[in-house]
């Protein structure tokens, strides 16, 4: 392996890097378990020379000076396709705002909001090989579409990111700069599962048949499952994101991605985001590819994938089937990140289903996430007219295809049994389903 410091003349400091940055510039920035922390720390470092720049950004790990400081404003403007907990913090600042999209066509549609102009984009990389080649490894959602794009690309270059197969290579003659910061990388762990979580798993794997291909979604529920399906044959995984527990399942023969119809002996994902076990898994592994979010998620593309499952969390379900799980209420929380994309997909594949599993109550039990209507302002992520199967504690709830009669029983069968009556009586009392029906 070269270093950075192989190419003198590509070779700069953190403050050259960030001194190239202008007032007024959109820039692109890896997302993620991807993100370039020196860069971004250094930005803010040099905010008095800088007005209105324009960051585009998704699932922030860290926070950064240049989003999280009050200071910052007019000098840094934050656009984020999914918010974590400092965006959700400054929000009612002002100084970062939401950009709904999905997943497969963020960069496309990051891009066309400037007309597919971008400044610069900052991104990250493993180490150049002999040939001086790196590896984009655990960020391929829009981070190879955005380094096309931009006018100026500088990556920071850090041993401790594994060397993923794929769309992931990069060679240094296509980067303007690089930079150096080997530190580790930032982990995401999901604990122990709850009860909750583990009768929500038990019955998500009831659904999930031996040569299956599985997508796991962020949150503690998709991960819960992987404990259950231990005891299946021949599973393949296609996936947005690559998660610690899907190694497990690898380790243990479970995955073998031998009956994929697309791609198969492969794990096929766009990043990953987990704990170093994940990522030293990774690390050259012939058994897993990377590939633009553009592919990845593309509904079309999942749905290659026969017996395709889907499996995402969320926060609300009303009784027409719309699913929220990227807001509390008018409250932005997340994103729809790939969530329709993946939800859409496996209904289209052969014998495939899409899953949407959820605890039957929040704040301890002192509220229904099965509700007879959306709170006011919640940001609608899959909507009634694509909700397949939904899933708590207390059972599987199959709505696709079913009148708002029949959706709002089989929804009120899976809500906690404390909310039933308000459910159907609110439902009769707005008229959604009128108390007589013939
Ligand atoms: N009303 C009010 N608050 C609610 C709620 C509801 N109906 N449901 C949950 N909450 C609260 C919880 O109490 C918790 O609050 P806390 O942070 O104060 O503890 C918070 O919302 C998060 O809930 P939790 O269930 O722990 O979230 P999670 O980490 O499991 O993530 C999603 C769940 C839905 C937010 C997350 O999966 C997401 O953002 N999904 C959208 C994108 C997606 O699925 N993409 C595809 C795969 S990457």
């Amino acid at each position: 392996m070269n270093s950075a410091r192989s190419y003198p003349e590509k070779y700069i400091s953190f403050a050259e890097a960030a001194a190239m940055v202008q007032s007024h510039q959109t820039l692109g920035i890896a997302i993620a378990g991807s993100e370039p922390v020196g860069l971004l720390t250094e930005l803010a470092s040099q905010r008095n020379r800088l007005e209105g720049v324009h960051c585009w950004t998704c699932l922030p790990m860290r926070a950064y000076d240049i989003f999280a400081q009050p200071e910052m404003a007019g000098h840094f403007f934050n656009e984020n396709w999914f918010y974590s907990f400092t965006d959700r913090q400054v929000h009612p600042e002002g100084r970062v705002s939401y950009i709904p999209n999905n997943l497969h066509r963020a960069s496309e549609d990051k891009l066309y909001a400037t007309k597919g102009h971008l400044d610069v984009f900052f991104g990250t990389a493993t180490p150049p090989n002999e040939e001086g080649y790196m590896s984009l490894s655990i960020g391929l959602i829009v981070e190879r579409d955005l380094l096309n794009a931009a006018s100026l690309k500088i990556l920071e270059i850090n041993e401790n990111l594994p060397w993923t197969y794929g769309d992931t290579l990069v060679h240094i003659s296509e980067v303007d700069y690089v930079v150096e910061n080997h530190i580790p990388l930032v982990e995401l762990s999901n604990g122990e599962s709850s009860e909750i979580e583990q009768q929500i798993g038990g019955y998500i794997a009831d659904l999930i048949e031996d040569g299956s291909t599985i997508q796991l979604g962020i949150g503690g529920i998709p991960n819960a499952i992987t404990a259950y399906i231990m005891e299946r044959k021949d599973l393949g995984i296609h996936t947005e994101m690559i998660v610690d527990g899907m190694v497990d399942l690898f380790e243990a023969g479970v995955v073998n991605n031998s009956r994929k119809t697309l791609h198969p002996g492969k794990i096929i994902g766009t990043f990953a985001l987990g704990t170093r076990k994940l990522y030293d898994f990774l690390d050259h592994n012939q058994n897993v590819e990377l590939y633009r979010g553009r592919y990845v998620n593309d509904p079309y593309v999942i749905a290659k994938n026969n017996k395709m499952v889907s499996v995402n969390t969320a926060l609300q379900v009303d009784i027409l089937g719309q699913v929220c799980s990227q807001s509390i209420g008018t409250r932005q929380f997340s994103g729809t990140g790939g969530q329709l994309d993946t939800h859409r997909g496996a209904q289209l594949s052969e014998g495939g289903r899409g899953i949407i599993a959820l605890r039957s109550t929040a704040k301890n039990g002192a509220i229904s996430t099965i509700v007879p209507t959306l709170a006011p302002g919640a940001g609608v992520t899959v909507p009634s007219q694509d909700v397949d199967t939904i899933i708590t504690e207390f059972g599987v709830a199959e709505l696709r295809g079913r009148s708002v009669k029949d959706r709002m029983e089989a929804l009120i069968r899976v809500a906690h049994p404390d909310f039933r009556d308000w459910i159907r009586d609110e439902a009769h009392r707005l008229g959604i389903v009128p108390k007589t029906q013939f």
